[in-house]
């Protein structure tokens, strides 16, 4: 070989790195990895309350107390909340509260990360607490808003396979069943309601590619330490009311998937009220020797309406309660119940838990009709 052959072959050689270096380091090539895309109340939001003015938030001592580092992030829990629990064991990216890039230049490259859109007292109804969360409309708006960013950005069979291999992730209901409690409506009627307005935001993210949804329904909500003060026992009224929704949320599912028309949906339903109670009947063997009343907060059962405020001194033995303040599970209550969702089956997880989620290759090729589904 000739010198200048040789140099010719060496000039190809940096062209063709450069060109490797760009496609594949620089670009979207690489970013694209299962991600999490979360939606609804305090049990999933990782800090998106923080942005809004006013309303519910966790970002004051003695929030966070186990986190660490011992940060007040906004999440409802004194440590990691049922989202941290998520992300570790599916083994994605921990996502960014939606408000921390919506508005950021680089927000396409954020989003394909994942991103967290769960709003502290949010529900399915736009009348559940708008004066102070992000209404489950206002999350999904935002998420089509930044779905129509990354389409214009990366086009869109790349977000609609960026949607097919990732996790989206709901809890919603809780806190439309806590407000519509005691006002005398009919539970069926209620949770009619309630599945007849998520429907059609489950179907939004479908179109727009999800394939694997982890759904966890409502809790209890007539035995947290708030709806407790009323009367000392557990509201039999309020948790037949989460019992129905939850009821109707598992229909809804298999609805969902006898419906899907551009391929398969999968999911794992998490039957929260199952799971309490389960936990709670072992609760002596788990090491809760306190299953009622709030480790943080005023009041019968720590459960006043105020909540655990700045500055409250937690309990010590955080670690020995079922509940962290009037309304949510700690830290260690909520990882037990997560595992169950994760390796656990039927009644507490169906049909599939979200172990058997992760392993699932989704066949769904790009449904070429149905460009820009989001319109
Ligand atoms: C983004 O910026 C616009 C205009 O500056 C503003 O109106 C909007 O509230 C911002 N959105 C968020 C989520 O911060
Ligand atoms: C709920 O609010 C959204 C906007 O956030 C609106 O588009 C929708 O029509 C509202 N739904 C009802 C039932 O009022
Ligand atoms: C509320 O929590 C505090 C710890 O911060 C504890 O000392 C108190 O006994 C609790 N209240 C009730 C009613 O148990």
């Amino acid at each position: 070989m000739g010198k200048k052959m040789m140099t010719i072959s060496l000039y190809c050689q940096v062209v063709y790195l450069v060109m490797c270096y760009l496609l594949c380091f620089s670009g979207f090539g690489h970013s694209l990895e299962p991600a999490m895309y979360l939606f609804g109340s305090s049990v999933l939001d990782m800090g998106t309350n923080n942005y809004l003015t006013g309303g519910a938030k966790g970002n004051y001592y003695p929030y966070g107390i186990d986190y660490p580092g011992g940060e007040a992030t906004g999440r409802f829990s004194n440590g990691k909340n049922a989202a941290d629990f998520l992300v570790e064991m599916v083994g994605v990216p921990s996502p960014k509260p939606s408000l921390s890039i919506s508005n950021k230049s680089d927000m396409v490259e954020e989003f394909l990360k994942g991103v967290n859109f769960a709003s502290g007292g949010s529900g399915v109804l736009n009348t559940t607490n708008p004066a102070y969360c992000m209404t489950l409309s206002q999350q999904i708006g935002l998420f089509n808003e930044m779905v129509e960013k990354t389409i214009d950005k990366i086009g869109p069979m790349e977000t609609y396979e960026q949607m097919k291999r990732s996790y989206i992730v709901v809890n919603i209901g809780n806190n439309d069943i806590s407000i519509a409690a005691g006002t005398g409506v009919d539970p069926e009627e209620y949770a009619s309601l309630l599945i007849t307005t998520l429907k059609p935001h489950l179907q939004n993210i479908y179109n727009i590619g999800g394939r694997r949804f982890v759904i966890i329904s409502s809790g209890a909500q007539g035995c947290l330490p708030r709806a407790r003060t009323a009367t000392g026992g557990c509201s039999e009224e309020t948790n037949k009311m989460a019992k129905a929704y939850n009821t109707k949320l598992a229909s809804l599912m298999k609805t969902l998937q006898s419906e899907a028309n551009f391929g398969p949906l999968y999911y794992s339903y998490f039957d929260l009220i199952a799971g309490h109670e389960l936990l709670n009947a072992k609760r002596e063997s788990l090491g809760f020797t306190e299953g009622v009343v709030a480790c943080c907060g005023t009041g019968a059962f720590n459960g006043s309406a105020y909540r655990c405020g700045p500055g409250t001194v937690p309990c010590d033995n955080r670690a020995n309660h079922i509940y962290w303040d009037n309304v949510h599970y700690t830290e260690r209550f909520t990882g037990l119940l997560m595992k169950l969702a994760f390796y656990g089956s039927s009644p507490y997880v169906e049909p599939i838990n979200v172990n058997e989620l992760t392993a699932l290759t989704v066949l769904s090729p790009y449904p070429t009709d149905q460009v820009k589904s989001t319109k």
